[in-house]
């Protein structure tokens, strides 16, 4: 099965490259990103994307301001790493991942004495967070797999496959390993308006491997689950407070309608999605933009006159929730997200 990186760094190129998510499924292109404004750009465009990839991509960010951020004497030159770090930590709000990953790399390079010493302690911190996201995939989509019969049918919501993560995937990891385990799963995508990382991005990298997807529209899936026709939910996280699971717009609706039709309802994120200490009420929705709700290709489906909301995600209440898989152990009800912090659950 194809384990091949959304991002990592080219060292001979000494830049960060990484796949260019708005031109799939039609273009598959890579990037080169040496520039720290430039990368602010592709996070906000969702050029990259995903909790756990955005965790990555905040801590190449620290490593390319090592190499573009001007000043002496050595103090000057941190602060200025520092104001870029948090340049790209104010590109979206929503992901804990992404600060984690630039809070990391900033942790490390307390240690470090001049320049150089900066620039190569950043870029090794930032490859191990990257070379852990894929182990943490590996592990979450072994613990989930044991969650999945034989022969079913699982329902997604937006892309937490390979190309929200560093690779492998959350959610899809499970459904890879459950693959890789001899299971016979079929994979029902919501197509996720308004950007459709569903119908896009996972339908994308699920067949690219060979595994049976089907893309629906997202109001289609109470329709699916009355039907019998779902055995189980599995979707990913951008952040998990004691209280709730924040993810895409629109994962609510299908934990409310899989608990109605008695569908487990299972959500696959790395520690690093945790938030124990917040709750529900002090997270930040991300408020994208009109025109992504308005318009499809070039074309205008909304009057001027109309006013719209885009929240770019919602939160789930945690007894919705079935069980949490991560790489240490799973979670079940009731979940307790503060357990965590002793690790060895399963
Ligand atoms: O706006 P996006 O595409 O970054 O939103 C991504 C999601 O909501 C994913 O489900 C989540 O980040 C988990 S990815 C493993």
């Amino acid at each position: 099965m194809n384990d091949s990186s959304t991002l990592w760094w080219d060292r001979d190129r000494d830049c960060l490259c990484y796949i260019e998510q708005t031109l799939l499924p039609g273009e598959y292109k890579t990037i080169e990103c040496r520039d720290i404004d430039r990368l602010a750009t592709a996070i906000r465009r969702l050029e990259i994307r995903g909790a756990p990839a955005l965790g990555v991509a905040g801590a190449y960010g620290v490593a390319i301001a090592t190499r573009t951020v001007q000043g002496d004497p050595f103090t000057v030159f941190m602060s200025g790493v520092t104001d870029a770090a948090e340049r790209i930590r104010s590109t979206r709000p929503t992901a804990i991942n992404l600060g984690w990953g630039i809070d990391r790399v900033l942790a490390m390079l307390r240690r470090a004495k001049d320049k150089n010493e900066a620039r190569e302690i950043a870029l090794r911190e930032a490859e191990t967070i990257a070379r852990e996201d894929t182990a943490c995939c590996h592990a979450i989509g072994e613990k989930g797999a044991a969650l999945l019969p034989e022969r079913c049918t699982v329902l997604t919501h937006c892309n937490a496959g390979a190309l929200a993560c560093s690779s492998w995937g959350t959610a899809l990891g499970v459904v890879r390993s459950a693959v890789e385990a001899g299971k016979e799963v079929h994979v029902i995508a919501c197509e996720t308006r308004p950007l459709l990382q569903g119908a896009r991005l996972t339908a994308w990298e699920l067949a690219r491997d060979g595994i049976d997807v089907t893309v629906i529209t997202d109001s289609m899936a109470a329709h699916f689950m009355r039907a019998g026709a779902i055995d189980a939910v599995i979707v990913g996280a951008d952040r998990i407070t004691h209280d709730a699971v924040f993810n895409k717009i629109g994962t609510y609706m299908h934990a409310v309608c899989a608990s109605n039709h008695r569908i487990p309802f299972y959500v696959a994120a790395p520690l690093s999605t945790f938030d124990p200490d917040n709750s529900e009420r002090e997270v930040v929705i991300e408020e994208r933009g009109r025109n992504e709700v308005t318009t499809m290709g070039s074309r205008v489906y909304v009057p001027d006159g109309a006013k719209v909301k885009n929240p770019a995600f919602d939160a789930t209440p945690m007894e919705l929730i079935t069980a949490i898989i991560t790489e240490t152990g799973v979670l079940r009800q009731p979940i307790d997200t503060r357990s965590l912090l002793s690790p060895g659950k399963s």
